[in-house]
C-alpha cells in the first residue's frame, strides 16, 4: 500500500535542493538588485567596556565624525588647522576689545540676530523685523548643539551674527558666514547649512555627507562622467556667464543656466541636479554668488575635483584649500574662467593626477574639517576666542529684568514678544 507520504518522499528529494538553489539564486538577485543602504561613517563600534588608557590616533574619521563631546584640548589635537580664521580675529581685536556700545551701534538690518550666552545657555536679545529664509534659526541651532554638548564650561559672552551674503560695511564686530579678504573685522561662523538648508531641499549637512557618500560608493571614480559638471542660476552674474561661455562648444563641458521659474512646471527636467548627482561627474565647476556661495561646502563631499575660479569671499574653512603640490586639494582657474579650456584639457590628460586631487578634497573635507566633530569644535573655538577680546555681558538689564529670551522658547516663536494665550 503505498501512503500518501511515500509517495511525497522521492519528490522531496527533488524538491529540497531545488528549492535551496532558488533560494540561494534570490539571494543573489536580492544583492545585485537591491543596493544595501550607504552608511556614512561606517557605524561606530558599541564598546561598553570600561574605557581604559587609550593612545589615540589625533583623528580617526569613523571613530570621531560625530563626536560632538571633544574637549578644547581634544579639538586642537583632531583638527589642528581648523582654527585660523578665529586666531586672525583674536589678534585683530587683541589690543581693542569689543565693548557694549559697538554692538548697540550696528544697524538692525535684515538678518540681524543678537543673542548671548549666560551660564551655559543661549538666549536671544533683538533680531531683525525681517530674517532671511530660515538662516538665523540654523544659526541659532547650530550655536545651541555646540553649548549642549561641551563637555566643558563655555564663558558668558554677547554678539551679533548677521545672516545675510553681506555682512559687512561698517567696522563693529559681527560674526558672518563670508568675508571679503580685506574686511578683518569680521569673525567667520559656519555657514547655515552646516545645520540645514531645506529650502532648495539641499537639506541638513549630515544628508548631503550621507548621500554623497552613497553616490560615491556606487560610481567608482573610473566610472564617473569625464565631464565638467555645473548648473546653477544666473542671477545675472559676470562670473556665472563667463563660465557658461568659455565652456560652451567642448566636449567636457556639461554647463548649463537654469532659472527655478522655468523648471518649476516640468519637475521631470533633467536640467536641475541633486547635490550628490554632481559626485557622479569627475569634474564639478565652483562659482561665487551674490558673495560666496554655499555650492563649494557641499560639492567638498564629493570624490570629485572641484574647479573653481579665484574667489574673492572666504569662509571658515577656505584656507584649507590647496591649489597645488601633493596635497592639492581642488584645481584653481583665473577670476574670469579664461584659462578654463587649457586647464580641462590638461586634467582630462592626467587622469590618475585628477584621481589623486578627488581624493585629497573628501580626505580634507567630508571626512575630516568638515564632520559635524569639526563644526561643534570651530563654534565652541569661537565662543572662546571672541570671549578673549570682549566684555562679559549683564544678564539683567538697569531695571533688573531679563535681557534675553531662552533659545528653547524663540525657536518656537520665532519672535522676542508675543501675548499669552
Ligand atoms: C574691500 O574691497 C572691495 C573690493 O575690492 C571694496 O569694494 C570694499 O569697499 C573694500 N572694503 C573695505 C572695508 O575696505
Ligand atoms: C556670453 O555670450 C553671449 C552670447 O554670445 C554674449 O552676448 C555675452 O556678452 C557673453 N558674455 C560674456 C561675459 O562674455
Amino acid at each position: 500500500m503505498s501512503g500518501p507520504s511515500s509517495r511525497r518522499r522521492p519528490g522531496l528529494l527533488y524538491t529540497a535542493p531545488a528549492f535551496g538553489l532558488s533560494l540561494l539564486f534570490l539571494w543573489f538577485w536580492i544583492g545585485r538588485h537591491h543596493e544595501q543602504p550607504v552608511v556614512y561613517p561606517p557605524p561606530r563600534p558599541i564598546n561598553n567596556a570600561p574605557e581604559k588608557e587609550m593612545i589615540r590616533e589625533d583623528w580617526d574619521f569613523v571613530r570621531d565624525a560625530r563626536n560632538f563631546l571633544m574637549t578644547d584640548a581634544r579639538c586642537d589635537e583632531a583638527f589642528p588647522e581648523l582654527f585660523k580664521e578665529i586666531d586672525r580675529a583674536v589678534e585683530v581685536r587683541k589690543n581693542d576689545h569689543v565693548t557694549l556700545k559697538e554692538l548697540d551701534e550696528i544697524v538692525k538690518v535684515k538678518g540681524y540676530m543678537r543673542a548671548m550666552i549666560y551660564d551655559q545657555q543661549l538666549y536671544v536679545l533683538d533680531a531683525a523685523a525681517l530674517a532671511i529664509n530660515l538662516r538665523e534659526q540654523a544659526t541659532l541651532h547650530a550655536i545651541h548643539r555646540a553649548i549642549v554638548t561641551s563637555p566643558e564650561p563655555l564663558p558668558n559672552i554677547e554678539f551679533v551674527f548677521m545672516s545675510d551674503d553681506i555682512a559687512a560695511g561698517t567696522p563693529e564686530a559681527k560674526w558672518s558666514y563670508s568675508r571679503q579678504l580685506n574686511e578683518t573685522y569680521n569673525w567667520l561662523m559656519p555657514d547655515f547649512g552646516y545645520w540645514s538648508w531645506p529650502e532648495p531641499k539641499i537639506g541638513s549637512y549630515l544628508e548631503v555627507q550621507m548621500k554623497a557618500t552613497a553616490m560615491d560608493t556606487k560610481l567608482a571614480w573610473r566610472k564617473k562622467t569625464n565631464k565638467l559638471i555645473w548648473r546653477g542660476a544666473s542671477m545675472e552674474l559676470l562670473v556665472r556667464e563667463q563660465l557658461v561661455n568659455v565652456s560652451r562648444g567642448h566636449e567636457w563641458g556639461d554647463v548649463k543656466i537654469f532659472s527655478w521659474e522655468e523648471e518649476g512646471p516640468k519637475p521631470e527636467s533633467k536640467e536641475i541636479l541633486t547635490m550628490d548627482e554632481h559626485c557622479a561627474y569627475k569634474y564639478v565647476a565652483h562659482t561665487e554668488g551674490i558673495s560666496y556661495s554655499a555650492r563649494l561646502q557641499n560639492l567638498q563631499n564629493c570624490n570629485s575635483v572641484i574647479v573653481s575660479h579665484q574667489l574673492k569671499w572666504l569662509q571658515h574653512h577656505h584656507h584649507l584649500m590647496v591649489s597645488s603640490g601633493p596635497d592639492q586639494n581642488f584645481v584653481e582657474v583665473a577670476a574670469d574662467f579664461s584659462n578654463l579650456p587649457e586647464t580641462m584639457e590638461r586634467l582630462l590628460k592626467n587622469d590618475a593626477d585628477s584621481e589623486r586631487i578627488a581624493g585629497n578634497n573628501v580626505r580634507t573635507f567630508r571626512e575630516h574639517y568638515l564632520t559635524p566633530a569639526a563644526e561643534t569644535c570651530y563654534w565652541r573655538k569661537l565662543f572662546r576666542g571672541y570671549a578673549s577680546v570682549s566684555f562679559e555681558p549683564e544678564f539683567f538689564d538697569a531695571k533688573g529684568k531679563w535681557r534675553g529670551l531662552p533659545m528653547e522658547s524663540y525657536v518656537l516663536e520665532r519672535k522676542l514678544t508675543w501675548n499669552p494665550h
